[in-house]
């Protein structure tokens, strides 16, 4: 497996391989099984599985956790040779950003998502999705992959992401992954080292309320307001502070009516300093 922080070394290499079908997997490094898992996937769909590892400014918040996100390459580069990724690319934030100054992100070209990314976690985290779609616009360009996968984890990212491919004409498959979770049915995230003993154990509520919202659709229940905050309420009394409990339409997560027959539904709640989220999808026939 090859080690890349340059542009330069990455494009050489790469040009080297040219007659084979480039799979790309972005992350921002701290890999869990469900990274691994979507290179397992890039590696169904091409001949070379590219792994980026970038922890993008452009997308955290002032009062996020840019600063303390767990920057982890050693292991990460480890867990990604025994998943079989045959390069990864780890660039510098300066390598990314040509004319970032060491301070100020605003004097960069930044690419404006459309509305299905003001809502959900775009309300709460403005700029987030505007910082994705730029950070992963320049990655395809750098890595010109034939196919990039992501997972559905972040499901309304990856939503962003088709209409990113598809708006401005990038010709890349996108393939999406099923979120890998624990025993527990908490969906694995980088942000879940952040928790206590203790709130891992409880977090797997958030999976629960999911599950029994789907229930309830596949029951026939059509009351998409009094579900959600029937389960909003469910969690703060268990100690969370929620952000959303949404259902929303698949695909353009618009709202949902009663003719509505694939729904996925989200949620977005803090436990103690750690902000989780989740989804998950319905259909009837
Ligand atoms: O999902 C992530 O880890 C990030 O948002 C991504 C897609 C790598 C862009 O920075």
């Amino acid at each position: 497996m090859q080690l890349f922080h340059t542009l330069r070394e990455l494009r050489a290499f790469l040009d080297s391989r040219a007659h084979q079908r480039v799979g790309f997997v972005p992350t921002m490094g701290n890999l869990h099984a469900g990274h691994c898992q979507l290179v397992t996937l890039a590696k169904n769909h091409a001949d070379l599985v590219v792994v980026s590892i970038f922890v993008n400014p452009l997308q955290f918040g002032a009062n996020e956790d840019f600063g303390s996100y767990p920057r982890t390459l050693q292991a990460d580069c480890e867990k990604l040779e025994a998943v079989g990724a045959d390069v990864v690319f780890a660039p510098a934030v300066e390598e990314m950003y040509p004319d970032f100054d060491g301070h100020d992100l605003h004097q960069q070209m930044v690419i404006q998502p459309p509305p299905l990314a003001d809502d959900l976690c775009g309300a709460s985290r403005p700029g987030h999705f505007a910082g994705v779609a730029t950070v992963v616009a320049k990655l395809f360009n750098m890595v010109k992959p034939q196919v990039a996968v992501f997972g559905k984890k972040d499901y309304q990212q990856l939503m962003v992401i088709r209409a990113l491919v598809r708006q401005l004409n990038f010709d890349i498959q996108i393939v999406a992954g099923e979120t890998v979770r624990e025993p527990s049915g908490l969906a694995m995230s980088s942000r879940n080292g952040y928790l206590s003993a203790v709130e891992k154990n409880q977090a797997a509520q958030l999976q629960q309320q999911l599950l029994r919202i789907k229930q309830a659709l596949l029951d026939g229940r059509r009351d998409y307001a009094g579900l959600c905050e029937q389960a909003g309420v469910e969690l703060k009394q268990q100690g969370w502070q929620v952000d959303y409990v949404d259902i929303r339409r698949q695909q353009a997560l618009t709202l949902p009516d009663a003719q509505t027959t694939d729904w996925v539904i989200l949620v977005a709640a803090k436990l103690g300093k750690t902000r989780l989220i989740d989804n998950c999808e319905v259909s009837v026939s």
